[in-house]
């Protein structure tokens, strides 16, 4: 196990378990990864796919509250990828707050990929209160933030006006309407979305029935019971997440580790 920041190259050799075996060798370009995660169209005209990454026994993060203490070479390959293909990265201001997030760049070197992407990478925070770390407030392209009534004023006092989308959900409009927050995001180009957690905004984008595709990258340790899940427990008051069947898409082992990356689609994909 090795922490992200001491991740430097993504030359983890890969083998596909499923559907069929073969062998993806290190390739800068990533031109086999790219078409295995290529985004198959979901709801909406836009396609959105969550990647996270659990332990063995379940842990969303490691004894240091990072997830980038369960990850590995393996997971920092197709993390690259998947960023490569995406117009945005979507994520909780919790995890942005914690992990530290600062501006992004979409990775250098992948040349595989849509042609008709956004521009660049966009950075997303979806929050209720607004609250933007000050590192990404003051970045030269600040990131998107999708939010309710008020932590659009709060937002709004940090951020230009146009990278602040307000989506007070009906009824409580302190809260977020994430599908609106999406359509607002499609509605400017951005129709790949990629989120990166956290887990609380897992919970809600399952409970909305947003997700196409979640891909899950089994770690190879336990934590034990300390840390949470990769979905959060339903806020109180809140319907439960509702149980669902997932289809394996494909199944990607790293035979130096035992890291496992799967591809679950959630929807059934129109292709
Ligand atoms: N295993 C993994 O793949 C993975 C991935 C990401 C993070 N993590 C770990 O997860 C932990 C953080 O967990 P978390 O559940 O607190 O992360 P989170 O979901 O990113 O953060 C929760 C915060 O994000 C905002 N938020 C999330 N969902 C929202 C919604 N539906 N509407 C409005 N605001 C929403 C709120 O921010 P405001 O407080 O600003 O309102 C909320 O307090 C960290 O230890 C991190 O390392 C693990």
């Amino acid at each position: 196990m090795v922490t992200l920041a001491a991740v430097t190259s993504a030359t983890a050799p890969l083998d596909v378990v499923l559907p069929a075996p073969e062998h993806v060798a290190p390739d800068p370009a990533e031109e086999r990864l790219a078409a295995l995660y290529s985004p198959a169209w979901g709801t909406a005209g836009r396609h959105v796919r969550v990647n996270m990454v659990s332990t063995v026994d379940g842990g969303a993060w490691g004894p240091d509250h990072l997830s980038g203490s369960i990850n590995d070479e393996a997971d920092w390959r197709v993390f690259r990828v998947l960023r490569a293909l995406a117009d945005v990265v979507l994520i909780g201001a919790g995890t942005a707050r914690l992990e530290g997030y600062t501006a992004l760049e979409r990775p250098g070197g992948i040349t595989a990929g849509p042609d008709d992407r956004a521009a660049r990478l966009e950075l997303v925070l979806v929050t209720r209160s607004g609250r933007v770390p000050t590192a990404l407030a003051d970045a030269d392209r600040p990131p998107l933030v999708v939010t309710g009534a008020a932590g659009a004023q709060v937002a709004g006092d940090a951020l230009p006006a146009d990278r602040v989308i307000a989506a007070p959900a009906p009824g409580d409009p302190e809260s977020v309407d994430l599908a609106a927050g999406l359509d607002a995001l499609t509605d400017r180009g951005l129709r790949r979305v990629l989120c990166e957690g956290g887990p609380h905004l897992l919970e809600a984008m399952l409970r909305a029935d947003l997700v196409d595709e979640l891909c899950v990258t089994t770690s190879p340790c336990l934590v034990g019971a300390g840390p949470g899940r990769i979905v959060a427990a339903s806020v109180p008051g809140l319907p439960a997440t509702p149980a669902r069947p997932a289809r394996l898409a494909h199944l990607l082992h790293a035979p130096a580790t035992g890291t496992l990356l799967a591809r679950w689609d959630l929807h059934d994909p129109v292709r």
